[in-house]
């Protein structure tokens, strides 16, 4: 199966605009992109006014006439190419609606995907810019019939997409092409959505009662806190309290490696400490449960499969997760505070969905239930921030700012996800109910 991005059949995309718009720096800037993403050079093809008038269409100039037979050659060359399975991006002005509609209806009738993509810089910014100096020129009578000054150009009432290249920048014009694309199948991205879904499977009658009979270790509050990170798939793509080959590359390289060899980022130690004690008397058991008496009673919340034990090399942990160390440092003093032996195994059972019973189990989202809850608000796009303190202004003026940007890439509906950060915090940090209140 591809891996990244594929064509799936051709396309035209014409840009229509004043001279300077951006027609030919954004079709350049998006084949690009499309190279880089496809792998290929060869797909996405430029029809480019300024250098089609000096080859195919030389000899034709700028009356209505020698506009419409200009356009009318270049819609049945980038038909052709659209029939070889080719995308191609037309810069041309075409500023009559007519000869547009024309090109429409040549590939229409071919039933080949047409869009028409207005790039509509105003007059004032194109006249601005002026990159070729051709409005100087226009204005100064040196240039006849030139659109916008002198000839008309008949904006497009309904276009298939409006690019306001004097408002956006090049990865935004970009990002409303893409989505186009992929709303009307011309690309696949085959890179598909991964929501991850919790690996608690309730276990039946005779496995619990088999589990609670098993040796356990009563962990604490925190470590609760990680098994329910682990439990609901957020450590994707660990599955595990982390063994020593998996604490390794995540101190040392900041990722974790999948059974398919694909590398995720991840760079917080998940470990289960034991002490030396704990680790000689489970010594030879096929299976360890582990409980959280201090939040959920006598429940056995999870059972580690074929125990293995390994050092706790506190201080190197803590110097590569903090880059220093220093036991004054808010993360290390729970690390140091930890027994000497870490604990993992060949895998993990997870039998709960864990509560903590505090008022905010309900905001202790899964991913699943995070995705369920953007699809009911009609979500078209998620984006999320995460902080560990209130929300000032400073924040408020980004995420508004990242829900226009949003909506000017053409997304309808943009979805805040806020995210407080919960578990352990510093004595002095505004603690996590008063932050849920303020948010
Ligand atoms: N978002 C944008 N997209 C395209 N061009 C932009 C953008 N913002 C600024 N520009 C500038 O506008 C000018 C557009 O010129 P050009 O691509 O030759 O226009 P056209 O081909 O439409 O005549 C370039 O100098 C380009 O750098
Ligand atoms: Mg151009």
């Amino acid at each position: 199966m591809p891996e990244g991005i594929t064509v799936e059949k051709g396309c035209t995309y014409w840009f229509t605009g004043l001279s300077g718009a951006g027609k030919s720096t954004l079709s350049e800037y998006i084949k690009k992109q499309m190279d880089l993403q496809l792998g290929d050079s060869k797909k996405v093809f430029i029809l480019d006014g300024d250098i089609i008038r000096t080859g195919l269409n030389k000899g034709l100039g700028f009356s209505p006439d020698d506009r419409k037979e200009n356009i009318r050659r270049i819609s049945e060359v980038s038909k052709l190419f659209n029939m070889a399975g080719m995308i191609v991006f037309v810069a041309f002005i075409a500023p009559y609606g007519a000869d547009r509609d024309f090109a429409k209806n040549l590939h229409k009738e071919a039933g080949l995907t047409f869009a028409e993509c207005y790039i509509s810089a105003s007059l004032e910014v194109c006249e601005g810019r002026d990159v070729k100096g051709l409005y100087k020129k226009a204005r100064a009578g040196d240039i006849p019939n030139f659109t916008g000054v002198s000839a008309p150009y008949e904006a497009p009432a309904e276009p298939d997409l409006n690019i306001n290249t004097g408002d956006l920048s090049m990865d935004a014009c970009f990002a409303i092409v893409k989505k186009h694309m992929l709303e009307n199948e011309v690309i696949r991205d085959h890179r598909m959505l991964r929501v991850c879904d919790t690996l608690v499977a309730e276990p039946s009658a005779e496995e619990a009662a088999a589990a609670a009979s098993l040796p356990f270790v009563d962990i604490n509050q925190m470590q609760c806190e990680y098994l329910q990170t682990l439990a609901e798939n957020f450590a994707f793509p660990l599955k595990r309290f982390m063994n020593e080959m998996e604490l390794l590359e995540v101190i040392q390289m900041k990722t974790l490696t999948d059974d398919q060899g694909k590398r995720h980022l991840l760079s917080v130690p998940i470990t289960q400490a034991v002490s030396k004690g704990m680790k000689d008397a489970l010594h030879g058991q096929k299976r360890v449960a582990l409980k959280c008496t201090a939040v959920t009673g006598n429940k056995v919340l999870a059972v580690i499969n074929n125990p293995v034990f390994f050092e706790n090399r506190k201080e190197e942990i803590c110097a590569r997760t903090f880059g220093c160390f220093s036991t004054n440092h808010p993360g290390a003093e729970p690390i140091m505070a930890q027994d000497d032996w870490l604990i993992s195994g060949e895998s993990m059972n997870f039998y709960e969905h864990i509560k903590f019973n505090d008022g905010m189990d309900k905001y202790r989202m899964s991913p699943k239930e995070i995705q369920a809850a953007a699809k009911a608000k009609g979500a078209d796009a998620l984006f999320a921030f995460q902080v560990r303190n209130p929300l000032h202004n400073g924040h408020v003026l980004l995420l508004k700012d990242t829900r226009e940007q949003l909506l000017k890439q053409g997304y309808k509906n943009p979805v805040l996800l806020l995210h407080p950060l919960g578990g352990w915090c510093k004595d002095d940090d505004v603690p996590l109910d008063t932050r849920m209140k303020q948010h």
